[in-house]
């Protein structure tokens, strides 16, 4: 597919409209970059932020097809994340999770492979890895996923491994993120803050798991963006991105409604299985040299209050 910026780094984003990475999307094309995004238009996704700033194939990344779209477009980066990101749709539909999750992450370690001018293949991940979390956990420890969401995204970091250390074509190029919760706009009402701004917005009660003792951290959308190109740089491996944020959902609905000045109504809902805590150590990408720009309760107050 010809290029639309011939001299600029080529960036291959997978999952480039969806929540997270929608914003990661404008924010390399703002940067000047060559950006191909991949998405299927499926859950999550924001097709209303493709503007001509960046290119853009609906394909589905379970598709082998996806190899020799990747292979041809020779790029210098890829972000993979495009993933069914719904804890509660992985437990209604483990399968189909699990089999589109984890062949995309096949297909997109599989072109890489062939990609000559790849400089990073940046694999997105998530706290959820590490099963339940009794203390924070850090990047060497073992991954313990307990759902289909975890399990597939699991896969994807053991896929991620293999080929970086079994191909010299990826040696050395490639790492992972694993995020805490992320926030902010665009995220659909599927996850606990986007529901709790709805509620605030039209008064509707939101559904708690298992009481509201779920903890767990957060971080704003607006960290995610310059913290990826930092690691497309520098990054070669697992790294942890929170800044320890944490809270029980009880207490982040309390402190939602102390900040919008607003009653926030609860319903009771279950999730079977369910992780009661993820928390993660974050030492080793704060001496990589990243600086947040927002932190949780500046990034809470923009969200909700504007
Ligand atoms: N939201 C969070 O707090 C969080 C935390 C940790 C990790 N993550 C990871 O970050 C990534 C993005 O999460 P999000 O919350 O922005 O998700 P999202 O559901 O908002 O977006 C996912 C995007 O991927 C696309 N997609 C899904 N499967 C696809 C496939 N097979 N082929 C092509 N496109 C496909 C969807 O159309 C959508 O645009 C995921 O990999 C997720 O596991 C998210």
């Amino acid at each position: 597919m010809e290029s639309i910026k011939p001299n600029a780094p080529r960036l291959v984003i997978t999952g480039g409209l969806g929540f997270i990475f929608s914003h990661v999307t404008e924010y390399f094309a703002k940067k000047g970059w060559d950006v191909l995004v991949l998405d299927d238009l499926s859950e999550g996704s924001h097709p209303e932020i493709i503007d001509g700033s960046f290119r853009f194939v609906e394909i589905d990344c379970a598709d082998t097809k996806v190899q020799d779209l990747i292979i041809a477009e020779n790029p210098d980066y890829i972000i993979h994340a495009a993933a069914i990101s719904d804890v509660d749709f992985s437990i209604r539909d483990p399968e189909y999770t699990m089999t589109q999750n984890i062949n995309a992450s096949i297909n997109v370690f599989e072109a890489a492979r062939f990609c000559h001018n790849l400089k990073k293949l940046l694999y997105v991940s998530t706290d959820e890895v590490y099963g339940e979390c009794e203390a924070r956990k850090d990047e060497t420890e073992i991954i313990f996923p307990r759902n289909p969401y975890s399990t597939s995204k699991a896969v994807g970091s053991l896929i991620r491994l293999a080929y970086d250390n079994t191909y010299f074509s990826m040696k050395g190029k490639t790492c992972e993120t694993r995020f805490c919760n992320v926030f902010g706009k665009r995220q659909d009402a599927r996850k606990v803050l986007a529901r709790i701004k709805k509620s605030l917005e039209d008064g509707s009660p939101i559904p708690v798991h298992n009481g509201g003792t779920g903890y767990r951290e957060y971080i704003y959308i607006k960290n995610i963006p310059p913290l990826l190109d930092m690691l497309l740089h520098k990054g070669d491996r697992v790294y942890n991105v929170t800044l320890n944020d944490g809270f029980t959902v009880e207490n982040l609905i309390k402190k939602c409604s102390e900040v919008a000045g607003k009653e926030i109504t609860i319903t009771e809902s279950h999730r079977p299985g369910m992780d009661l805590k993820y928390q993660m150590d974050n030492t080793r990408i704060k001496e990589l040299g990243w600086t947040p720009l927002y932190n949780f309760e500046e990034g809470l107050r923009e969200y909700l209050l504007t």
